[in-house]
């Protein structure tokens, strides 16, 4: 539900703070949730994450790369990363996910370096030109207002002949009302804007135990053609653009079934809906 936007002297410090507290009181709930499948993990150490099994074929080999999650929210697919043979950092600003993450890393007996930081500051906090690989998504562009500034951020930290990989839910999925419950309607904007999307929900993406207190998030949507000029005009080449027609999250509550591989698609003329993307895009030697 779309509420009033923060007045004050600066919006943007006080959208950020409603989602540092939204993320930092869900990191806990999410690492219990059944959704993030943590105990698969300490269960057994070739498991990988529905999300990095699903990029597998898109992402190419890894192996002996020093790659950097953008966004790693509790570290699921931070450790898959790393048991493919990557050297892994990740970065989020939310300490109480680094907090689950950091204990996730321990409990597997795997080294990954958390960083607390804004996805902005990646670069002042970790040097430019660091890494082979730049990995995010599943719901990660969304929480940045500015794309431009994002794909600049992202260039800076690549190596010359690294890469960005990307797979992110499809501006045209979030420009719908999940609230209609009958067809698919366009509500918010699918193009960027400066003003947010606001919601105020005490849940989550994911089935948790908790009603959460810090109800209200701000998200902000990028059109596919203002991400893919945003990189473009920082010099990277794009490798590869492909539309999935389903999610690795229930997107959609009421319209979605799920296969045997924690993907969701619409029950019904899934060719309709574009529901994320993969992007990977190179920096030029
Ligand atoms: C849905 S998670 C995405 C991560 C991953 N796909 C996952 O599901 O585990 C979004 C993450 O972005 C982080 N985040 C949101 N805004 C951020 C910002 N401005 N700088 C750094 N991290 C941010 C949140 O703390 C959260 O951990």
């Amino acid at each position: 539900m779309a509420k009033a936007t923060p007045s004050g002297a600066d919006p943007l410090a006080a959208y950020r703070a409603d989602n540092l507290a939204a993320w930092d009181e869900r990191a806990p709930a999410h690492a219990r949730a059944a959704g993030y499948k943590v105990q698969n993990f300490l269960d057994d150490s070739s498991y990988l994450s529905d999300v990095v099994t699903f990029d597998l074929p898109l992402l190419g080999e890894i192996t002996g790369m020093r790659g950097l999650h953008l966004q790693c929210h509790i570290g699921t697919d931070t450790l898959s990363l790393a048991r493919l043979g990557a050297t892994m950092t990740g970065l989020d600003f939310s300490g109480a996910s680094l907090a689950e993450a950091q204990r996730l890393a321990d409990a597997t007996g795997t080294h990954i370096d958390f960083v607390q930081a804004d996805a902005y500051d990646a670069v002042k906090v970790l040097g430019a030109g660091r890494f082979d690989f730049v990995f995010t998504g599943i719901g990660a562009l969304c929480w940045l207002p500015d794309v431009r500034r994002w794909s600049a951020v992202v260039s800076d930290l690549l190596k010359p002949g690294g890469f960005l990989f990307i797979r992110e839910g499809h501006p045209m999925l979030w420009s719908l009302d999940e609230n209609v419950d009958d067809d698919l309607a366009v509500r918010y904007p699918y193009f960027e804007v400066a003003a947010p999307i606001t919601d105020d929900y005490d849940g989550s993406y994911l089935e948790t135990d908790t009603k959460f207190r810090a109800s209200i998030s701000h998200s902000w949507n990028h059109g596919i053609g203002e991400t893919v000029t945003a990189l473009l005009d920082q010099g990277l080449v794009i490798e590869l653009l492909i539309e999935h027609d389903s999610a690795p999250w229930e997107a959609l509550p009421g319209k979605l079934v799920e296969d045997a591989h924690g993907e969701w698609h619409l029950a019904e003329g899934r060719e309709r809906l574009p529901m994320t993307y993969t992007l990977r895009a190179r920096k030029s030697l």
